[in-house]
């Protein structure tokens, strides 16, 4: 059963150039179908249209074209009232939660809002939302600006999460975090997503994170999606020379390493990007593929 299903996505901007005004299609014809019960990540390089695809799927903006389905009723045109019941069912985090979360609130009062909104109070009910991502009670009458990366994005979590939707769209959620952090919030995403029997778009530019984390892959280029397949096949073998070249882009254990895309050591992946310096840093994976340890290359796993 597909929880959402993007067809023939279309979303132009309007881009001025000189005097003139053109229109610049940040996605083209999106076909995607995310399954009950599913991880899917959503790759690609910066500016190939990932967020403007979440951004659609959840009618956060609106398409210049295509359908968007959600449990296979085409919600691409329903007017807010009739919208509203969906919009339960899909929620969001981003990357920067810090900007998300109201740093007037109390952590209780931000995780517990949805439920406001949707006329449901229970301050009691966001309390043990806060214990389920990992905060102690203490954390409920704290403010956002009293916690780390890592805690601001665990109550971001808890507030997604405390209307209990089927899907989840996750932007970006781990790229603001240290190794170490982003692994526990990886684990915790994915005993939250067997638990709750959420599907979820996980966009990311971090391969490693989404190997670890995904079912299946579906990568993107220029706004349209050029391969889509099971993650161990995207990494066993990319058929797309873009894929190719997004899993090249990878930084390398050691330099006589950079330019193979197989792996040098079984379970060790390399996290692109987030190196402060010249060694990259890998995440051990065991063969259920759950992040169970972080370690800096040149120590031993
Ligand atoms: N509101 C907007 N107005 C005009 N152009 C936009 C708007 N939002 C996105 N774009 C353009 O659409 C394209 C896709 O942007 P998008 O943010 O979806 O990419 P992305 O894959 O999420 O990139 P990143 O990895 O950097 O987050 C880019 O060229 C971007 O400049
Ligand atoms: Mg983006």
């Amino acid at each position: 059963m597909t929880a959402l299903e993007l067809r023939g996505l279309t979303k132009s901007f309007p881009l001025r150039q000189g005097w003139k005004t053109r229109d610049h299609f940040a996605v083209k014809g999106v076909d995607l179908a995310l399954a009950r019960n599913e991880i899917l990540g959503l790759v690609g390089e910066s500016g190939s249209g990932k967020t403007t695809t979440g951004m659609l799927a959840l009618r956060l903006i609106e398409p210049t074209s295509g359908q968007i389905l959600i449990g296979g009723t085409d919600v691409t045109t329903l007017p807010p009232p009739a919208l509203k019941p969906f919009r339960r069912r899909m929620q969001v985090i981003f990357q920067d939660s810090y900007s998300a979360l109201n740093p007037m609130m109390t952590l209780e009062q931000i995780v517990a809002e949805p439920l406001v909104i949707h006329g449901e109070p229970d301050p009691a009910k966001a309390r043990q939302w806060l214990d389920r991502v990992g905060l102690p009670a203490s954390f409920a009458a704290r403010y956002p600006h009293e916690l780390s990366g890592g805690q601001r994005q665990r109550v971001a979590i808890a507030r997604a999460l405390i209307l209990r939707p089927e899907i989840l769209v996750a932007d970006e959620p781990t790229s603001a975090l240290d190794v170490s952090i982003k692994a526990q919030i990886i684990n915790l995403l994915s005993d939250l997503q067997k638990e709750m029997g959420l599907s979820i778009l996980f966009i990311s530019h971090d391969l490693s994170v989404v190997r670890a984390l995904t079912d299946r892959v579906a990568v993107m280029q220029a706004g349209r999606i050029v391969e889509e397949a099971e993650t161990e096949t995207i990494f066993a073998a990319a058929r797309h020379p873009y894929t190719q070249a997004l899993l090249d882009a990878i930084p390398a254990r050691h330099p006589k390493d950079r330019r193979r895309r197989t792996f040098p050591t079984p379970g060790l992946l390399h996290l692109a990007g987030d190196a402060p310096g010249p060694e990259p840093r890998l995440i051990h994976l065991t063969p259920t593929h759950r992040v169970e340890a972080v370690i800096t290359s040149g120590e031993t796993p």
